[in-house]
């Protein structure tokens, strides 16, 4: 059985009648940042989905634990209810949604419709001052005319925010100039801490300078095929891909 705070299980992930997701395992204890690293279309963001429970990624077998608690039957909802976050590798715009009432609607559905929400500002207030982000950011809606960094910024927000057990970040680095990318990996790092697990998800290693992995493993064609330490993601950006494809071609050969 699974163990581990945040662990999935020969996870195999459908969408749109095609398998992309085609067996992946992972355990994370609590503590410890991973790494998923690869190519364009192995199925990085189709595993994300998957986990968070986005319904046009069906996971069609495998097992998803966070906690003790089996997600794998779960609504997204209830995921994210349980301590599951995705940062979205592509944020969704909702024009005529406040960033503030965006984050106290998902806030208050975390804590319960009769939770005290007296601390909501000053929370907001805290992490938006820590992440750099200006407070009349609140009253903009969300995504609406967002900046690439400014998106991911927000995402950052919303992590600090909810506070989960788990966080899963998609591509978080991308779009972003060297400024912006220092913010969110301050932010995560902020976020980072003995009682929670952090999955970044990234094609390249440059957010990695900034936020020092535990493992680094490498996704290709919808399969996590090899396992390091942060080393391994050196050695990708210097060498890229090819080397891993040849390695594990050679591996299905032998048996
Ligand atoms: N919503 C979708 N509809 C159809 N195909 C998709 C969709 N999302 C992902 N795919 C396909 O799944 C495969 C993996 O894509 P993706 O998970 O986005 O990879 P990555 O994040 O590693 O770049 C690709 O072949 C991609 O075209
Ligand atoms: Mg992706």
């Amino acid at each position: 059985m699974a163990n581990g705070l945040f662990s999935f299980s020969d996870v195999h992930v459908e969408v749109e009648g095609k398998e992309v997701v085609r067996g992946a395992s992972l355990t994370v204890n609590p503590g410890e940042i991973h790494a998923i690293m690869g190519p364009n279309g192995s199925g990085k963001s189709s595993l994300s989905h998957g986990l968070m429970g986005h319904p046009a990624y069906e996971i069609t077998s495998g097992t998803v634990t966070l906690n003790g608690a089996d997600l794998t039957e779960m609504e997204a909802d209830e995921r994210s209810r349980t301590g599951l976050f995705l940062a979205f590798q592509y944020p969704l715009a909702i024009p005529g949604v406040t960033v503030a009432n965006f984050l106290r609607a998902a806030l208050q559905a975390h804590r319960g419709p009769d939770a005290d929400m007296s601390d909501f500002r000053s929370l907001v207030k805290g992490e938006m001052d820590a992440l750099g982000i200006k407070h009349d950011f609140a009253t903009r809606y969300v995504n609406d005319g967002f900046s690439g960094g400014e998106k991911k910024r927000l995402e950052i927000l919303q992590m600090a925010v909810l506070g989960p057990r788990m966080a899963i970040l998609d591509e978080t680095d991308s779009g972003l100039d060297i400024d912006a990318l220092k913010t969110v990996a301050e932010g995560i790092n902020r976020f980072s801490g003995q009682d929670n697990g952090v999955l970044l998800v990234t094609h390249y290693q440059r957010l990695l300078n900034y936020v020092q992995p535990d493992f680094v493993h490498v996704m290709m064609d919808g399969r996590l095929v090899k396992s390091g330490g942060k080393e391994l993601a050196v050695k990708l950006e210097e060498q890229g891909y090819e080397w891993i494809e040849a390695e594990v071609a050679e591996m299905a050969g032998a048996n």
